[in-house]
């Protein structure tokens, strides 16, 4: 079959296309913000090893489950559903999946707008001389409780995120991820590099990298499996209508590890940067310290200001995570955009708008959490609506997907489709086990653990 076969729809442009995209979609403020602030939040190094067999033995597994349904149906969550399971209750969670990807996208849009601030704090000199923990907490308080700031740069993102999907699959996201997420990896190595050069720098990295197994519990488990599927988009359907545009001479599961394997890289490179640069300030008590949604924006301007050629590596650095950012906040509005374009007929164009103007509401009240207005700081909006939507929305996601697959499709008519392109699935019984046996059980335990928590 022809990549360009079902061209009315949009298609890739080629195999390695797919890859970056898929790439793009995962690799974002997942990895750079939200992997560092789990970490901290969440006993450090046992929380890194927790989500590495998190994303090997469930995350992978889901990806690859959501690569199949895509390819195979050719359709958005609910299409994909429906195709599949016509006339059944399945295809509420595709209607999850599309809600979903509009909850991630009002806040995280949020932070994002924080990234496009902090490119211009770069360009404008901000992070030049040195900067103790408290004046990078200082800059970062004032930036982000000014209302007027925050929503013009909240406003960006979705401008500039509506824009690119209207304009389809081939000439707006694959264009963007070709060229630029490999410089970003680059950059990221540097400043890992320099990272780990300060002086005290040990500290960190035994806090990162030397696990304290007392600390390892059911709350842990949870958000590192949950931190897996939102690094990896999986869990919302992101990735089953990315797959919808592939052709069948691609191979599912060698793309799904090359997506694993980048994703967890520039995660665990995030935090080689952050935590050795964090706790060579004398401010920093490793025990007291609590991690909240500032780390990051906190964390590199110190390490920009401590490193020769600190500006021009901050001005990179900031627009490198820009691109990263806007591939994910693309896959995250083509979820439902795809929807309205399959099943209700509409443009493009006039679904983006709409889903864009959508997400704008329902991420005003995050927009004003942190320090606008102070009922919602009160009731910490953000951390609440990341709660509800990510480790909620994209756990149960994910859990409605591999019963779907395993119980619903059943796993020989998954394995034909994983077949083309693939001829010889070396890890087929283990994958079989894990979406049939562990990928679910796994996850209903630690929801029933996680609600009565909470
Ligand atoms: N994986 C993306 C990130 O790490 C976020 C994302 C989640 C994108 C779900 C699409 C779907 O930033």
């Amino acid at each position: 079959m022809d990549y360009h076969e079902d061209s009315a729809r949009g298609a890739w442009g080629s195999k390695i296309a797919f890859i970056f995209a898929a790439a793009g979609s995962a690799i974002g403020l997942g990895n750079i913000w939200r992997y560092p602030m789990m970490v901290g939040l969440n006993g450090g190094a046992i929380f890194v090893f927790t989500n590495i067999l998190a994303v090997i033995f469930i995350g992978f597994t889901v990806m690859l489950a959501e690569f199949a349904i895509g390819r195979h149906t050719r359709k958005n969550p609910v299409g994909a559903y429906n195709a599949i399971k016509p006339g059944t209750h399945w295809k509420l969670s595709g209607y999850l999946n599309v809600a979903v990807g509009i909850g991630i996208l009002s806040f995280y849009g949020v932070i994002a707008g924080w990234a496009v601030g902090y490119f211009f704090k770069a360009i404008t000199g901000a992070f030049r001389r040195d900067l103790s923990w408290f004046d990078s907490e200082a800059i970062f308080k004032n930036f982000t409780a000014d209302p007027l700031v925050v929503f013009v740069c909240f406003s960006v993102i979705l401008v500039l995120t509506v824009f690119i999907i209207s304009k389809g699959i081939k000439g707006g996201i694959e264009k963007w991820s070709k060229i630029l997420m490999p410089a970003l990896f680059i950059l990221i190595i540097f400043l890992a590099i320099r990272a780990l050069t300060l002086p005290g720098a040990g500290r960190g990295l035994a806090f990162y990298l030397n696990p304290d197994f007392s600390k390892f519990n059911g709350t842990v488990l949870f958000f590192a499996v949950a931190q897996a599927f939102f690094s990896l988009s999986v869990g919302n359907g992101a990735m089953m209508t990315y797959a919808s545009y592939l052709s069948k001479k691609d191979n599912l599961v060698s793309s799904a590890g090359w997506v694993c394997f980048f994703d967890t890289l520039v995660a665990i490179l995030a935090g080689i940067i952050i935590f050795p640069t964090l706790f060579t300030s004398p401010e920093i008590v490793p025990g007291e310290f609590v991690a909240d949604t500032g780390l990051m924006f906190q964390v590199f301007p110190m390490v920009l200001s401590k490193m020769p050629g600190g500006y021009v590596f901050g001005v990179m650095f900031f627009t490198l995570l820009l691109v990263a950012v806007l591939t994910s906040t693309l896959s995250l509005l083509e979820v439902p955009t795809a929807f309205l374009v399959d099943e209700k007929k509409w443009t493009r164009r006039k679904a983006a708008i709409v889903l864009g103007a959508l997400a704008f509401i329902i991420g005003i009240p995050a927009a004003l959490s942190n320090g606008g207005v102070k009922l919602f700081t009160k009731w910490g909006v953000m951390i609440k609506m990341d709660f509800i939507f990510i480790s909620l929305g994209m756990t149960i996601g994910a859990l409605l997907i591999s019963v779907f697959l395993a119980y619903a499709w059943g796993v020989k008519n998954a394995l034909k489709e994983i077949s083309f392109g693939n001829s010889r699935f070396k890890l087929k019984a283990l994958w079989i086990f894990n979406i049939k046996y562990l990928a679910p059980v796994v996850i209903v335990i630690l929801l029933i653990i996680i609600i009565n928590i909470f």
